[in-house]
């Protein structure tokens, strides 16, 4: 059976907020969870904002924000397409799970851009079974990377979010994708099989000839394969839209 991917919660949760804030600026002061559901991630939102700042969940569900509120959150009753936020009023925003369930992603797109300071951060995550080619790396790379190589997924996956992102607004998409089979990996083990080669090996010049015969190996062998993989972007939105 397929695994259920649809919240993100259970095993992949740590591997997400690891993701999440690989990706999101540190010290915030006002942030939006953009559909936060019952609220799990608008708390790890709101756990890493500078002291004074504020997380603000939104979400059209009213049992869910009633349930977010609950758990001790700020959460909005309203809809993503129509965000009750002045503009230029938020510095970070994230869409977990969100995003595709949105009747127009789009709109959402435009008004989180609204809703975000010039050069604040949205952060998109979202995860499905998706065709990959995972690289079987030899033991022994791993070691000599860093400890989270900072590099965009190999064979252009993901980059289908990128022309929604700067068709809103944004600019300097980054993007990250995660492996999520095995369940229960880290971040950087997760990220590793869907990252090339040719982009690793100048991270880990010191090794072995042997081994990086072998990393060239595991990248020529890469076949196409159906499975599930998280696909998170951030990008900064442009100036122009929300105020200064
Ligand atoms: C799969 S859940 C994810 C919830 C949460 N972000 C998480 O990761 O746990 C998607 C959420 O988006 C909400 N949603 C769907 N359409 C929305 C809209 N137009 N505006 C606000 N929230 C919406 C749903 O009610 C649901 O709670």
């Amino acid at each position: 059976m397929p695994p259920d991917l649809s919240a993100l919660h259970g095993p992949y949760a740590e591997l997400l907020r690891e993701a999440l804030d690989e990706l999101s600026p540190p010290a915030a002061r006002a942030a939006l969870d953009i559909g936060c559901g019952p609220g799990l991630k608008a708390a790890w939102l709101a756990g890493r904002l500078a002291p004074s700042g504020l997380a603000v969940g939104v979400e059209i569900d009213r049992d869910s924000a009633a349930a977010a509120r609950r758990a001790g959150l700020a959460a909005l009753v309203a809809d993503a397409h129509a965000l009750p936020v002045r503009p230029g009023g938020a510095d970070l925003a994230w869409m977990v799970a969100a995003l595709g369930l949105f009747a127009r992603p789009d709109v959402a797109l435009t008004e989180a851009r609204r809703a975000l300071r010039p050069g604040g951060a949205l952060v998109v995550a979202g995860a499905g079974e998706r065709w990959v080619r995972p690289r079987r790396w030899p033991a022994g790379l791993a070691a000599a990377l860093p400890a989270q190589p900072p590099l965009a997924p190999a064979d252009g996956l993901g980059e289908e979010l990128r022309a929604p992102l700067e068709a809103a607004g944004f600019g300097g998409v980054v993007l990250r994708a995660y492996l999520l089979a095995p369940a229960g990996l880290g971040a950087a083990a997760a990220a590793l099989p869907l990252l090339a080669w040719a982009e690793l090996a100048p991270l880990a010049p010191g090794l072995p000839e042997k081994v990086a015969a072998a990393c060239a190996a595991a990248e020529a062998a890469a076949e196409p394969e159906p499975l599930p993989v998280l696909l998170v972007a951030a990008a900064r939105a442009e100036g122009g839209g929300g105020a200064a």
